[in-house]
């Protein structure tokens, strides 16, 4: 007996050493702030790249602190009279015992016969998206087209899935974007699972066509597998530097820089300019092609976390944005409706009241530029308590739960309410 557990110590030291995706977050801190002007003092320290703000959403706000800066960190806080407490003493040790008290990596198989499905009990690495995105092209080469549209900083493709419409007469087009930051991994999991039903529910295609792009940031969703769980932005080498990404979410060319960084070493760098990096150059580009040649009624681009169905302007809080009472309308269907299932509320609220001023953001640009009706950011599950670390045991229920939303919310958008999607 003893030898055998001498044999698994040792094996999970080894585990434990290959498990890289937290290197980089040891000795880092999860702080909770108390006190007024907490949204004011922590904004200004995201902004300078001293602290990673993780949630905008309550009051209690919560930021990642790095053992370099936390001095800074803690002194300018104890200027502006606010406390905090450590919720997390060692990021890198609280993640990893996370993961072992879990089972380990479900490996889900399939059969020759069987159709490609988006795992459901584990998140997907880059490899297995692109194996069932080519797998869904071989089994429904009529029904949908998948294309590389641009390449990230790296060298990956950026990949657009098509659900081609059917029949004849004028269809709406539909744009759902997933993945732009990295370590929010519900996002591509879900995107995924509505292109399978997508997919598999016909009907859909009398009224729309569908374009999704499950895996917007490739290079950073890989950099948050590989060194660092909380990885947000892509892999950019930022120029005079040593900080490296930017903030794809705040790289889209409309009120560019407000509520944005200019430090390379935020979590919210805004880039050298609009557009300046490929992967939302390729995102923007496509997006306009689709918007030439159809009718683009509706953009969602999904993240995480906190439960929130946002819609735009997030670069002011005064200006209100053409067919905001549609937009709340419609986003109150979303929220009724995925509240079925399981109970999750999901609240309709405006980008820049709900949370500072976001500018460069893909909803803003998709109303501001294209003039889509409907425009959304959407915040996935949950509330905070496991925040971008989801278990994968919320994957089925958060992809059920979305999609039974979105498809009422297509209902009530569809262009001719004689046929039923
Ligand atoms: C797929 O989409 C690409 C890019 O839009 C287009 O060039 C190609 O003709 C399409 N293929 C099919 C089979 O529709
Ligand atoms: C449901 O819809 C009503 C109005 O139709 C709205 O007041 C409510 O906030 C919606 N959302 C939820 C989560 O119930
Ligand atoms: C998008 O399409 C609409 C409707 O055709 C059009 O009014 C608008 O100018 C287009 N926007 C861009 C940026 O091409
Ligand atoms: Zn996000």
């Amino acid at each position: 007996m003893q030898g055998w557990c001498l044999v698994i110590v040792v094996l999970l030291a080894i585990a434990d050493f290959s498990n890289s995706q937290y290197d980089e977050l040891s000795k880092h801190q999860i702080w909770q702030l108390n006190g007024k002007d907490v949204d004011l003092v922590s904004t200004k320290l995201s902004e300078d790249g001293l602290v990673d703000v993780l949630d905008l959403s309550g009051a209690r706000i919560k930021m990642r602190v790095s053992p370099e800066d936390a001095e800074v960190v803690r002194e300018t806080l104890l200027r502006e009279g606010i406390t905090y407490d450590v919720l997390v003493e060692d990021l890198a040790i609280h993640l990893k015992m996370q993961e072992l008290k879990k089972s380990d990596r479900v490996t889900e198989t399939c059969t020759a016969t069987s159709c490609p499905e988006p795992f459901k009990e584990s998140y997907m690495t880059f490899e297995e998206m692109e194996w069932y995105l080519e797998e869904l092209q071989k089994t429904y080469p009529s029904r949908v087209n998948i294309t590389s549209i641009g390449k990230s900083v790296e060298g990956r493709d950026i990949w657009q899935v098509h659900i081609k419409s059917t029949g004849c007469g004028p269809k709406s087009a539909v744009w759902l974007e997933g993945g732009i930051h990295a370590r929010e991994w519900i996002s591509p999991a879900v995107t995924l699972q509505l292109i399978n039903n997508l997919v598999k529910h016909c009907s859909i295609g009398k009224l729309f066509d569908v374009y999704a792009v499950p895996m917007a940031n490739p290079d950073g969703y890989l950099y948050s597998w590989s060194n660092n769980r909380f990885w947000r932005k892509n892999r950019r080498k930022n120029s005079n530097s040593p900080c490296v990404g930017v903030d794809l979410n705040r790289n889209w060319d409309y009120y560019y820089g407000v509520g944005a960084s200019s430090n390379p070493c935020s979590e919210v760098f805004k880039g050298d300019s609009g557009f300046s990096e490929p992967e939302t150059l390729a995102l923007k580009t496509a997006m306009e092609k689709v918007n030439e040649t159809k009718n683009l009624v509706m953009v969602i681009a999904l993240h995480s976390f906190g439960q929130v169905l946002l819609y735009p302007y997030g670069w002011s809080t005064t200006v209100e944005a053409p067919n905001t009472p549609e937009m709340i309308e419609k986003g109150n269907i979303f929220a009724n409706v995925s509240k079925i299932s399981f109970g999750t509320i999901y609240t309709v609220q405006n980008s820049a009241v709900g949370y500072s001023l976001i500018s460069g953001a893909t909803d803003d640009w998709a109303k501001g530029v294209l003039q889509v009706k409907y425009s959304y950011t959407l915040e996935l599950r949950d509330e905070g308590a496991q925040g971008f670390t989801l278990g994968t045991d919320k994957i089925a229920p958060t992809g059920q739960e979305i999609w039974e939303g979105f498809m009422a919310l297509l209902y009530a958008i569809r262009p001719n309410k004689y046929i039923v999607p």
